[in-house]
């Protein structure tokens, strides 16, 4: 394979992303055609396995593929893995089990978002979770490197995309540590975008950006639910906007994870009573989020026979299950979890149970919120 196949390869996975409508102007087929994903990947992934005899994430190593094979992943409109519970995939002696600490995000997901971002000329970009540093160099050679800052919490992973990017020329100015903070109060950034996901928009981006700023961020919660949000930031310092339509998710940002805990029982004896929310509520992707935004602070523990709401601020817990009868509620401690869920669940009803792209959200420095038609209609306040 030789670096011309790679490049056709690139126009090829450049023609996948137009068709589908996620690549949309010359300047980002350009950068597509330009960067060299396999660069970013470094020596090895991870693969999701499902063989139940061992850990599922399998690391498959640049020297064990021929090179069209690696070509050909690199080159896959999919995720790779790159660290799991922080190994690196070339440092894993074997399959593991846990959860993935960093990736190169799917081309597909990466573009579609750039698009979405609306740069120009002369903009210059903070990007929230540098990872392998692909969507980095994209936005290198789509502003120039001297307008990208990007910001990554996990030093090695920061190494290695600093390096990446060196190797291709790109010398975008490179920060390590926690994107909450953003980088430099009193920077004028006109654009932001996040490939990691919060509970809410960190507050001191509001103070990083101009009249007419967008921020591209991706909320997601204790519950797992994701959606993505444009927000654009008036001459009060109000960043405000739509959510997208689709279905994007990112990893959370380290700072925002739940708690750990150990295993959470439905204290005996409590009332049980019918409700017309049941547990389905939770497997549609506008469904969860509502849930979440109802009640922030809860984890979602489940298994096939029942779903447990846990909020970790008050040890409130609520358990729903569906028998022949219906589905039926039973709640403990001082926040009612399911209470606050239904009242969510029929506003939304009496919505027409739209997709999530029909609310909004509202960010200022002391409050945010998220709403439902606009920002008079029913509002849930953010865990800020
Ligand atoms: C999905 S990856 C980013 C993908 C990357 N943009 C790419 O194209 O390769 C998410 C990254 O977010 C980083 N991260 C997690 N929490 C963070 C935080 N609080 N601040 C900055 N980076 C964070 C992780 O270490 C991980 O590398």
């Amino acid at each position: 394979m030789t670096t011309s196949d790679a490049a056709a390869l690139r126009r090829e996975l450049a023609d996948r992303l137009a068709a589908e409508g996620l690549l949309r102007s010359p300047s980002w087929r350009a950068a597509v055609e330009a960067v060299p994903r396999e660069l970013f990947l470094g020596q090895a992934v991870f693969r999701f396995e499902t063989d139940e005899t061992k850990p599922p994430w399998t690391p498959v190593r640049r020297s064990d593929a021929d090179e069209p094979a690696w070509l050909a992943m690199a080159y896959a409109d999919r995720t790779w893995v790159t660290q799991v519970e922080d190994v690196p995939a070339d440092r894993a002696e074997g399959p593991l089990d846990g959860a993935p600490t960093s990736s190169s995000s799917l081309p597909g997901l990466v573009v579609g978002m750039l698009e979405d971002l609306d740069v120009h000329e002369g903009h210059s970009v903070l990007e929230i979770a540098t990872g392998t540093g692909y969507s980095t160099a994209l936005l290198c050679h789509r502003l120039g490197a001297e307008a990208v800052t990007s910001v990554e919490i996990d030093p090695r992973v920061a190494e290695r995309a600093r390096r990446a990017l060196h190797a291709i020329g790109q010398h975008p100015r490179l920060v390590v540590g926690d994107g909450f903070g953003g980088a430099d109060t009193g920077a004028d950034y006109d654009r932001i975008i996040a490939t990691c996901s919060w509970r809410y928009l960190p507050q001191p981006w509001l103070y990083q950006v101009d009249t007419g700023a967008k921020i591209l961020l991706t909320l997601s919660g204790w519950m797992d639910a994701n959606a993505q949000v444009m927000l654009e930031v008036d001459e009060a310092g109000t960043a405000q906007g739509r959510f997208l339509p689709g279905y994007r998710s990112f990893m959370m940002a380290r700072s925002h994870q739940p708690p750990p805990h150990g295993p959470v029982f439905f204290p005996p004896g409590a009332d049980e009573h019918p409700t017309d929310v049941g547990p389905e509520l939770l497997d549609d992707w506008t469904g969860r989020f509502l849930a979440q935004l109802a009640a922030p602070a809860a984890q979602h523990i489940g298994n096939a026979a029942e779903t447990l709401l846990w909020d970790v601020v008050t040890g409130s817990q609520a358990r729903v299950r569906a028998d022949a009868q219906g589905p039926r509620v039973a709640q403990h401690g001082p926040v009612r979890l399911w209470d606050a869920v239904e009242e969510a669940a029929a506003a939304w009803r009496s919505a027409g149970r739209p997709h999530i792209s029909a609310f909004g959200m509202t960010a200022t420095p002391s409050e945010q919120r998220v709403w439902l038609g606009s920002p008079e209609g029913p509002t849930w306040r953010l865990p800020v």
